[in-house]
């Protein structure tokens, strides 16, 4: 590759730094020569120059003019970042990264140099003046094409572009089901490209202080003590001098769980220049280059008796994953948690193969509101349960009671070797379909039918998996899921709760303090709640896959508890009884069998800092650092009502009724907004949003004029319902509730719409299904108008 920056920016007076005099020692802590520009402002700015191509060798990257424009620190490209060893980088799914190309560009979008100038407005001026001569290579989008033999290579280092190959299940056992089956229901489906699109996008300040090696990063991160363990040994800077701060970052939606480039370039550039570096996404920055979902391509084949009872289900799946494994995987488990393909159903047998294939597109496959992957295995068997209805003539909650785990059934060891914990699936089905009045709606629709109207019912009862680890199956980048909370009482009673999770607006301050008010009766206003700051919390893997109430809201319970133990030895000793005997009751500590005479939650707090029995420790502390002996398994019914017009093949939800079953509920108002949001998620995936590509691999949905994500205008109205099954393992029997809307709702959806039209032989119309295809599908089959 070429320069790697223009030799006369060195010369320049106040930007000579940009091209250090001695700039491999600028990596390196206290052995610097560099003088600080003393008139630049304080804080500096990042901007990111990014491919404009899919696929292209770097001829060279020529800065010259860049430094003409005043105000520009710094530019860095992939030759200096290679030079200490930071060009490449691993990521949480034990791949590697490009921070910043060096030979060549792997997807539009990709980072290939940065700027850093004392105002945003510079910097992204400076990035038209930096000239990149690119030789364009063909670009690679199709993943099937990737694993031909005779494909161009996305990366030397994956000389047969597979990311991973994984399988599942009992292949003879499957074998056999199909050969004993009467029926065979098969479906090919693809669960399209889209992305979280958090109200906020990525961003970063990082402030290094090259002398004293301490580094404070604000990061939009949904996982700040595991980006911390990462960014510091890639950085080579001590962990313990490594604060990460992770404030209110404008929603995640998984879309922040990855480490990106950006963040890495902010932080060696303030390590570089001596001042903090800031870095700020753009909406299309976020749409085109970050954390990608789903891009399934699914086939399912289920076999049945001739009455409908399932025997078998087999599965074939290619992810594309883009030109990098860049999300986040559990190592044991490439392909995420799919194992849940068998989903609310007592499958004797299943067998599921696995494939991932790198592409030239961004990285993908974050899990999407979704716990790794289960968004795409739910929707499939759902699906495929719905086409084994149509096909065998039943009707489809008659199909999904004959084979639903039966409620005595729990423990139940799936065919995948998931235990699920606990469900009552018929219940969840029967409170949804009495809500919705089903029966009533399968007449109209037969009436409407004899007119020639378009009417359908969708189904969906999804079972999900969420909360990991346990430790010792699950791991992000080697750290095992574990979770945990620190809980302070100060004398006066106040209490201060430190989790290692990262709310990013699900109400974390609420429930959680609600948890300890529960277990040791502190009110919840007297209870702060902290999270997000790695040098004020305890260690923990972070917020996604719905894991913060299954692990943290256990560890909160459990510390809760531990304190409680202590209290009531305090208790004992105010009472002058023995704590054997005490007992608590809503902040109250009392002797067995004399409520009347009691402490309260605030004298014993008091009293752990002034009146302690000997040899007693002072303080009322502790921290708990909880694995879980198993994940959470919520699940629930969605049914939803739709209207098609045959003229433009438009479809209208009436109505959409949604039963979740999460174990206990600790404030279902939260739980209600987390399903609320959910379901309009699952709305925008199933009709309107699509990231895809042309040939050249040109991202087609870069903006949200391409990317429609629905607004209140289209989201159709929800009706809620509830039952409680508690999860036997759990301290409290919460299950998480954050995904299950975004799992459960997609297949509910298009199922009402293949319910409308299936008697015309309509049997699939892949996600986002919009008008025109409809319109199409109808047109096909002669009865569009
Ligand atoms: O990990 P994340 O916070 O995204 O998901 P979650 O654990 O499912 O929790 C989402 C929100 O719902 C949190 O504020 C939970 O405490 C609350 N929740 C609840 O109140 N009861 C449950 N059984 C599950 C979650």
């Amino acid at each position: 590759m070429g320069a790697a920056m223009a030799p006369e920016a060195a010369r320049k007076p106040g930007i000579g730094y940009s091209l250090p005099r001695r700039e491999d020692d600028r990596f390196i802590r206290g052995q610097g020569t560099f003088v600080a520009d003393v008139t630049a402002p304080r804080m500096a700015h990042m901007a990111v120059l990014r491919s404009p191509l899919a696929r292209a060798r770097i001829r060279s990257i020529n800065a010259t003019r860049a430094f003409t424009l005043p105000g520009v620190l710094v530019v860095i490209t992939g030759d200096l970042l290679a030079r200490r060893n930071l060009a490449w980088m691993p990521t949480l799914s034990g791949d590697v990264q490009s921070v910043l190309a060096v030979d060549e560009v792997r997807f539009q979008g990709q980072e290939v140099a940065c700027v850093v100038a004392e105002d945003p407005y510079t910097a992204h001026d400076a990035l038209q003046l930096i000239e990149v001569d690119y030789e364009p290579l063909p670009a690679l989008v199709d993943p099937t094409e990737a694993l031909s033999p005779d494909a161009p290579l996305v990366r030397a280092d994956k000389p047969d572009n597979r990311c991973y190959e994984w399988e599942t299940g009992d292949l003879d056992a499957t074998d056999h089901a199909f050969q004993e089956a009467a029926h065979v229901t098969t479906l090919d489906t693809y669960y399209p490209r889209c992305h979280p699109a958090p109200l906020e996008c990525c961003a970063c300040l990082a402030d290094v202080d090259p002398d004293q090696g301490r580094a404070r990063i604000y990061l939009t991160s949904q996982a700040p003590h595991a980006h911390r363990t990462i960014l510091a040994q890639l950085m080579g800077l001590p962990e313990h001098q490594v604060q990460i701060i992770s404030p209110d970052i404008g929603g995640a939606f998984g879309n922040k769980v990855p480490i990106y480039p950006g963040y890495v370039v902010a932080t060696a550039a303030s390590l570089l220049i001596g001042k903090p570096v800031k870095w700020v996404e753009d909406r299309s920055e976020n749409l085109i280059s970050t954390g990608f979902a789903r891009d399934y391509y699914m086939s399912g084949e289920l076999a049945l008796r001739n009455d409908g009872r399932m025997l078998g289900l087999r599965v074939k799946m290619l992810s594309d994953n883009g030109a990098f494994y860049a999300d986040a995987q559990p190592t044991k488990f490439r392909a995420g948690l799919f194992h849940i393909v068998t989903g609310s159903y007592d499958l004797p047998a299943a067998h599921v193969e696995t494939d991932g294939a790198y592409t030239n597109k961004a990285p993908g496959g974050v899990a999407y509101r979704c716990s790794f992957r289960v968004t795409e295995a739910s929707y499939l068997i759902e699906r495929l349960v719905e086409s084994a209805a149509l096909e065998m003539n039943m009707d489809p909650t008659e199909i999904r009671l004959k084979n639903f785990i039966q409620p005595e059934q729990f423990p139940y060891m799936s065919a995948t070797g998931f235990e699920y914990d606990s469900g009552n699936y018929p219940r969840a089905m029967q409170v949804a379909l009495d809500k919705l009045g089903y029966k009533e709606l399968r007449k109209e629709q037969a009436e409407k039918r004899k007119k020639g109207e378009l009417m359908g019912i969708g189904v969906a009862s999804f079972t999900e998996v969420v909360g990991a680890g346990p430790g010792k199956h699950y791991d992000i980048a080697g750290l095992r899921m574990f979770d945990s909370a620190e809980l302070r009482v100060h004398p006066t009673g106040k209490a201060i709760l430190k989790l290692g999770v990262k709310s990013q607006g699900q109400g974390h301050e609420t429930t959680f303090a609600q948890i300890v008010t529960e277990e040791l009766g502190i009110p919840a206003a007297d209870i702060e709640v902290q999270e997000g700051d790695t040098d004020n919390t305890p260690y923990g893997l972070g917020t996604y896959a719905s894991r913060s109430t299954p692990v943290g809201g256990a560890a909160t319970a459990v510390v809760s508890r531990k304190l409680r133990d202590k209290a009531k030895i305090i208790a004992a000793h105010l009472l002058e009884a023995s704590a054997a005997d005490i007992e608590f009751d809503h902040g109250k500590f009392f002797v067995r069998g004399s409520p009347s005479k009691s402490k309260t939650i605030q004298d014993v707090a008091f009293a752990a800092y002034t009146n302690l029995p000997d040899g007693l420790e002072a303080g009322l502390e502790g921290v708990t650092y909880y694995d879980p002996p198993n994940m959470t398994y919520p699940f629930g019914t969605y049914l939803v009502v739709v209207d098609i017009d045959r003229g433009t093949g438009q479809v209208k939800v009436r109505r959409m009724v949604a039963v979740d079953d999460c174990g206990v509920r600790i404030n279902p108002m939260v739980v209600e907004g987390q399903i609320h949001g959910g379901l309009t998620e699952g709305f925008g995936i199933a009709f309107m949003e699509l990231i895809t590509f042309d040939e050249e691999g040109n991202c087609l949905g870069s903006n949200f004029t391409d990317y429609l994500l629905p607004t209140s205008w289209e989201t159709p109205k929800f009706e809620m319902g509830e039952t409680v099954t508690p999860s036997p393992h759990h301290p409290i029997g919460a299950k998480g509730v954050g995904e299950s809307a975004t799992v459960g709702s997609p297949a509910a959806y298009v199922n009402a719409v293949i319910d409308a039209v299936g008697h015309l032989g309509i049997r699939n119309i892949d996600m986002p299904v919009t008008s025109d295809k409809v319109w199409a599908a109808l047109k096909e089959k002669g009865a569009a108008e």
